[in-house]
């Protein structure tokens, strides 16, 4: 914009009607110039703060279970392809942690979907590993009160669902 009125000055200081016109029709390139690199500028800022946000809610949601140590990730689940153990964790999981993680696990309004890659790629002691310490600072409480065969059963149950969308089953109208 400083352009485009130095330019007009100088222009008009020359005197006479042409360049006077041609100082018109300059001074209006220059704004629309200024204007579009302006926009440009200003829209590729805005874009890279979108991604940098995305990207950090992102990684801090399911940051903590990638904290687990090496001995809870490895520790094995007694229950590992026990159908009555997905069964009983199914339940637990309607009356503990529905009301946070939905009723399909894909997420409410107070905890993040469990059906996320980052959940269903852990490994089983890594959830038991969250189960039994929580995230208590945001929010996830600490199940340490559930007895250890009841919290393996939880991770039978969130192991079996697999990965989903959290746009999915939640989301959709019920049948009647
Ligand atoms: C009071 C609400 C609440 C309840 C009840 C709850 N959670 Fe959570 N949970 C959360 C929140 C909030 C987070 C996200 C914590 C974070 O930001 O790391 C979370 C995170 C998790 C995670 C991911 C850990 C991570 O990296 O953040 C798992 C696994 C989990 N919950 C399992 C469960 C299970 C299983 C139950 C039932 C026994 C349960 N939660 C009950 C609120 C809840």
């Amino acid at each position: 914009m400083k352009l485009a009125a130095s330019a007009s000055e100088s222009a008009t200081s020359l005197g006479g009607a042409d360049e006077g016109a041609w100082a018109e029709q300059m001074k209006a390139c220059l704004a629309a110039l200024g204007i579009s690199v302006t926009l440009t500028v200003w829209s590729a800022v805005a874009s890279q703060d979108v991604d940098k946000f995305a990207k950090s809610a992102k990684s801090s949601v399911y940051s903590e279970i990638e904290k687990a140590p090496e001995k809870a990730r490895l520790k094995r689940n007694p229950f590992e392809q026990n159908p009555d153990a997905v069964a009983a964790g199914k339940n637990l999981f309607a009356q503990h942690c529905a009301e946070c993680h939905g009723e399909s696990a894909l997420g409410g309004k107070k905890a993040p979907s469990l059906r996320a890659v980052e959940i269903q790629s852990a490994s089983p002691g890594a959830v038991f590993w969250i189960l039994t310490n929580g995230v208590v600072r945001r929010g996830m409480p600490v199940w340490s009160k559930l007895p250890e065969p009841q919290r393996w059963q939880l991770v039978s149950y969130i192991k079996s669902l697999g990965v989903a969308s959290s746009q999915t089953a939640d989301d959709l109208p019920k049948k009647p």
